[in-house]
């Protein structure tokens, strides 16, 4: 397993010197290089795949638990749309802000009738793995999400032709969010896997199949994406409370540690398809480090509660009752959501996605590296050679901070 203790004081003072250069250095170049700069396209398409971090609706669609849904109150409670949509938040989740950043219309679920796919769409559906076995029968796969993007090629194709269709898949960004139900459901709640395969062996299963869905959307143009990586998954409200006596109200860091892992494994794996895959450009995020800063210490961050949820019941607002929907009805709302970190048993509120998207789309190496969504949505290939990261951090600065 991957190492866990870091000393957090050390990284987030770098963090810190690596912000201030980080801002100097934005700014000289705006002023530098106004001149000749490119205009700035909007026309990029957003494709999105993952679980309920990033579903904007799919699983309103498809047969499934309550559990998977969150298309009723008071999920959406803050009323910027006007009904619940299936997102898993008071409100907006990340893509949605990214979407408006790039100066894009929200991106639609694919399984919503009548779509239009040429600004994107979402395949992302809550409860989602990365491999078939996470929730089977109550989710649509990562391998399943992929096929459905084969769907939306074709039809791209039909209407725009082959040429045009192709431009727009090689120039969209490819977003993906998902691993936290393999590790929570898919092996920490499944005894069989957990006897079939040790952490780390199953740790490599889980990225060789994102692997290869990565590797397949570049044989089929993809070059841009932008990975969310794990949270700290034992603190979460439900997990935390899943051994409250023994945790002495701490974070289950077994848990973390499947998290922690996981992102380490992933960041090994992206370096290495830079070097192999024809065109290969991403965004990698530290999630994990930034949400569990906030967790931690939320008054420094305009938050007044890190640990509960704020819709939920039982310790921590673990128990996912949210919406009273499920088996257990009674559930408690919190007055104001605008404390807390966690919106329900899994999910944060839209505040804290609010806060990360605006991190992925300007933010400095320590968070997001080799590029920001920004450099990806607003860039030609050749013209972000000399980015950010190759001038204000060094090698030896970045493997410390992620911990390679
Ligand atoms: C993908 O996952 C399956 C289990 O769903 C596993 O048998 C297979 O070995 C994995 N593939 C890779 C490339 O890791």
């Amino acid at each position: 397993m991957a190492k866990q203790n870091f000393p957090q004081l050390g990284r987030s003072v770098a963090c810190i010197t690596i912000l201030i250069q980080f801002i100097a250095f934005t700014g000289f170049s705006r002023s530098q290089s106004h001149a000749d700069e490119t205009p700035r396209s909007s026309t990029k398409a957003f494709f999105i795949f993952g679980d309920s971090t990033v579903d904007s609706g799919n699983n309103n669609y498809i047969n499934t638990i309550p559990e998977n849904r969150a298309d009723y109150k008071p999920y959406g409670q803050n009323g910027v749309f006007p009904q619940p949509t299936g997102r898993f938040s008071d409100g907006r989740v990340i893509v949605d802000f990214i979407a408006e950043y790039a100066k894009l219309p929200l991106i639609p679920p694919f399984l919503q009738p009548n779509v239009d796919y040429s600004d994107g769409v979402n395949f992302a559906s809550g409860g989602a793995g990365v491999l078939a076995e996470t929730n089977q029968g109550q989710v649509i796969d990562l391998q399943t999400q992929l096929s459905h993007f084969e769907e939306v090629e074709k039809s791209l194709s039909e209407k725009l032709g082959v040429k045009r269709a192709k431009e727009l898949i090689s120039e969209a960004i490819y977003f993906i969010s998902i691993g936290s139900n393999d590790y929570m459901g898919g092996y920490l709640g499944n005894p069989q896997m957990q006897e079939r395969y040790n952490p780390e062996q199953y740790v490599w299963m889980v990225i060789g199949n994102l692997t290869r869905t990565i590797i397949t959307l570049h044989e089929k143009g993809a070059r841009k994406f932008g990975f969310l990586n794990l949270s700290p998954l034992g603190c979460l409200p439900a997990i935390r409370a899943l051994k409250p006596e023994s945790n002495k109200g701490g974070c289950f860091e077994a848990a973390s540690a499947l998290a922690l892992a996981h992102n380490n494994a992933l960041s090994l794996v992206l370096k290495k398809l830079k070097d192999d895959l024809e065109g290969f450009m991403y965004s990698n995020s530290n999630f994990y480090d930034w949400l569990r800063d906030r967790i931690d210490n939320p008054t420094n961050y305009g938050f007044k509660d890190g640990v509960n949820a704020c819709c939920g019941s039982g310790p921590y607002g673990g128990v996912f009752t949210c919406g009273g929907t499920k088996t257990i009805r009674e559930f408690s709302l919190c007055d104001d959501v605008g404390d807390y970190v966690w919106w329900d048993s899994f999910h944060p509120t839209e505040k804290i996605h609010e806060q990360f998207a605006k991190a992925l789309w300007n933010g400095p190496p320590c968070l997001v590296e080799p590029y920001n969504l920004d450099n990806l949505f607003n860039s030609n290939n050749e013209k972000i050679k000399l980015t950010i990261a190759d001038v204000v951090d060094s090698p030896k600065t970045r493997r410390e901070q992620f911990h390679y």
